[in-house]
């Protein structure tokens, strides 16, 4: 049998006897645990892992042409155009409406920022640019932020912690771990550098649709919240803001959602796969 080769080699119907007993005992314990749905088969990854692989492409390609003087606009057609080039969709393209194919989120906007033409990149903004793929039916989903021209050396800073509350929870999300302690982490790594995480917005399942169970919170305590199992494809993406954690939904154009105080916000944005032995980074 090659089930134990490189990593996840077995199928939710196909567990290795010691973990298929060891879901059993978290079980009986009355832990919650995610339905085996959720738990991808080697099919289900292998198509997962394609369409990542276009997301991080289309990443790299926007990294070398996002700068001062490019409209919001501009950055849509450039995920379009490359997105079905590679004969792949957008996700967000009608999602629930969605107007665009991609969110492109400048300083004070939290995320779900709508690319506008009239929306034009200057020196000194940070700027998220959210991105996610469909590819033969499976999703992939991630974000990076941008420094535009000459940044504040506070801007920055927001932008590097942001980076590395994301890291921290990549680095909670263990097999056997817990929900609870990704939030937990990357709510200290936020609050210890002076920030607030947005509560309103949280990073989700993701792989054979957009967006699947579980919520996977920004926030929490350690020890609580759904049992991390091998087999689990999810998103970590924190949005921190620099002052207050409040946020506002825009009523007219049903998307945009802001910080609250007008401060900046930032957010980065991997999909993980949890293996046996820890997780790995689908979207780099
Ligand atoms: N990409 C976002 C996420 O990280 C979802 C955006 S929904 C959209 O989950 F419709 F605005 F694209
Ligand atoms: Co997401």
């Amino acid at each position: 049998m090659n089930r134990f080769i490189k990593g996840f080699r077995f199928t939710p119907s196909n567990y290795p006897d010691e973990i298929e007993e060891k879901i059993q005992q978290y079980k009986k314990r009355g832990y919650k645990l995610p339905s085996r749905r959720l738990l991808r088969t080697p099919e289900q990854l292998a198509g997962i892992r394609e369409s990542a692989r276009i997301n991080t492409a289309l990443l790299d390609y926007l990294t070398e042409h996002i700068r001062e003087g490019v409209s919001t606009e501009e950055i849509d057609r450039m995920v379009y155009e490359f997105t079905t080039r590679h004969g792949a969709t957008p996700a967000p393209l009608n999602y629930e409406g969605y107007p665009k194919s991609v969110c492109v989120s400048v300083n004070e906007v939290v995320c779900h920022g709508i690319p506008s033409p009239t929306q034009i990149l200057r020196s000194g903004d940070i700027v998220n640019v959210d991105v996610s793929t469909i590819y033969k039916g499976y999703f992939s989903d991630a974000s990076r932020m941008f420094l535009i021209g000459d940044v504040s050396p506070e801007a920055r800073r927001l932008v590097r912690v942001t980076r590395q509350c994301m890291e921290a929870g990549i680095a909670a999300a263990q097999p056997w771990n817990r929900l609870g302690d990704v939030g937990a982490a990357i709510q200290e790594m936020a609050e210890s550098n002076g920030y607030s995480v947005v509560r309103e917005l949280c990073g989700h399942g993701v792989g054979v649709r957009f967006h699947e169970d579980p919520d996977v919170d920004h926030y929490g305590r350690r020890g609580t919240g759904m049992l991390i199992v091998p087999g689990m494809t999810f998103t970590i993406e924190p949005m921190i803001n620099m002052g207050l954690r409040n946020v506002t939904f825009d009523k007219r154009d049903g998307w945009t959602v802001r910080t609250a105080d007008g401060m900046p916000s930032a957010q980065w944005e991997n999909m993980i796969l949890i293996t046996e032995t820890g997780n790995e980074i689908l979207t780099y």
